[in-house]
């Protein structure tokens, strides 16, 4: 370990206890547990950001207490915790440091540090803020008692649950192409994530690997780290995947499983081409590797995103010829993620085993929350079609607002879905990410989405909220970036 003094580390680190705890503004609400969790929790935050970087000496823990208005206990046991997984190191005599090159080893932190809150405008978040554009739907006792079959548990899903998803695959409502599909071939998940976690769990398993684009949705990998799983990166350029990576990387890396977003992609926000699907569809077709297609983001996907003179979505289900393609829906992004309904729809004998490592983890999906579902589903292309309309619009306004209130920010218009994944001329965006929590805003680093938490000159910015809290919320994050820079003139130079 490197211990320098604090003048001799990085500029933009605190130089103290009152800065540090400046910099910790809001802990207390942020994270879960007790007061020393969440403490451990926030400066952890700071060091995988890189804004405590290794060898910065921390105040002495008297000290730390006084500035953060805490007992002496609360800073010990916090420390303790980043201790144990290495994250500090203390010596006798000579203070605590932030240990070089620390690689924590707990899993699921990508998703938990993303949604745990804090305060400030949330634009780091992707979810629908509020129900305004459902239809009225109400579910009384007469409902779950006809609908839940008795009990109401099933593994699986309900039937009548079951059924409808497969009815809405049949006259292809959700990714716009309509495939013959049997209630048998449906295992209703809490949420997308859960589902691909299940297929990750089934068709990969322990020490397996599984290939995916360089960027991705940060929770699968958390899901892979869970899973115990590698995650094996396919480079791509604007168009997505590049088959040539991917070729190789299945001959290097001998992935079972590819794990791929059809529609719009999180983050990026672009749309993988039809010629571009073919050639990694027939890819995975000549070495026989499984797809895990996650289709979350497919009903927010703009009308630039589909093949010109198309109305539906070219999929890996409807490309591959032989590999197995396990798809995965989910109702978070349309309707609303608080209902926690996913689904995975895949061979019969995938689906049975599917349900085997599902009980291990629960007895099955909410009752109530599908019958919610289910008086949904039939209106699912009109939800759908009003939440692409606000998307586009708020979208809209907030790449031409972004260029004119930071014009050193490069963002492409995203062909879906809700975010802006911005560069920024900096190596690494995860001090400016901290600094725009102290003026009021969440954002979430590009490291997120990035395996092995790679810092990064981009940021991912959800503009999934109403047009004046987005205004508010770029505001915000561009005097972020003005304070940034003229702090730091050689990262932009
Ligand atoms: C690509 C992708 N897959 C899965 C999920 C998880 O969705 P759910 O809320 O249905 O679990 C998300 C959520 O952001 C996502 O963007």
């Amino acid at each position: 370990m490197i211990e320098q003094t604090n003048a001799e580390t990085n500029l933009a680190a605190p130089s103290g206890g009152v800065e540090l705890a400046a910099l910790l503004d809001g802990w207390a609400s942020v994270g879960h547990g007790t007061l020393p969790r969440r403490l451990a929790h926030s400066l952890r935050r700071a060091v995988q950001a890189g804004v405590l970087p290794a060898g910065w000496r921390l105040p002495p823990e008297r000290q730390l207490a006084g500035e953060l208005a805490v007992s002496r206990a609360t800073i010990t046991d916090a420390l303790d915790e980043l201790r144990r997984e290495g994250l500090v190191t203390s010596t006798q005599g000579r203070g605590t440091f932030v240990a070089g090159g620390a690689t924590p080893s707990r899993v699921g932190t990508r998703v938990a540090d993303h949604l745990s809150g804090g305060r400030g405008i949330d634009l780091a978040t992707g979810n629908p803020p509020d129900l305004s554009h459902l239809p009225p739907i109400a579910v009384d006792m007469s409902m779950l008692t006809a609908e839940g079959g008795g009990p109401g548990m099933y593994a699986i899903g309900l039937p009548a649950m079951r059924q409808a998803v497969a009815d809405l695959y049949c006259r292809g409502g959700f990714t716009g192409s309509p495939r013959v599909t049997q209630a048998e071939q449906i295992h209703v998940t809490s949420g997308a994530h859960q589902a691909v976690s299940l297929l990750v769990a089934t068709l990969v398993g322990r020490g397996g690997a599984v290939a995916l684009g360089h960027f991705n949705y940060p929770g699968i990998f958390d899901i892979l780290d869970g899973c115990e799983a590698r995650p094996v990166s396919v480079r791509t350029d604007r168009a997505g995947m590049l088959p040539e990576s991917l070729e190789q990387v299945i001959v290097d890396e001998h992935p079972t499983a590819l794990y791929f977003q059809s529609g719009a992609h999180n983050p990026t926000g672009r749309v993988t081409p039809l010629g571009r699907l073919r050639a990694i569809a027939e890819i995975v077709d000549r070495h026989g590797i499984a797809v895990i297609e996650d289709n979350t983001l497919a009903p927010l996907t703009f009308s630039s995103g589909l093949p010109v003179g198309a109305s539906s979505l070219p999929t890996m289900h409807d490309l591959c010829r032989t590999a197995t393609v396990a798809s995965v829906g989910s109702l978070s992004k349309a309707c609303w993620a608080g209902l926690r309904i996913g689904w995975i729809c895949a061979p019969e004998p995938l689906i049975e085993r599917t349900m085997y490592h599902r009980l291990a983890l629960d007895l099955g999906p909410s009752a109530p929350s599908q019958v919610l579902a289910m008086g949904l589903i039939p209106h699912l292309d009109d939800i759908a079609a009003e939440r692409r309309r606000r998307l586009e619009h708020v979208v809209g306004f907030a790449v031409e607002h972004m260029s004119s209130t930071i014009p050193e920010a490069t963002v492409d218009v995203p062909q879906g879905g809700c975010v802006l994944w911005t560069e920024f001329p900096v190596a690494d965006t995860g001090p400016l990410v901290q600094l725009a929590r102290r003026h009021g805003v969440q954002i979430a680093p590009g490291s997120i989405s990035v395996p092995g938490r790679v810092p990064g000159p981009f940021v991912r910015i959800s503009v999934d909220r109403p047009v004046d809290l987005v205004h508010e919320g770029l505001d915000r994050l561009g005097r972020a970036w003005r304070e940034f820079s003229a702090a730091s003139p050689r990262v932009t130079g």
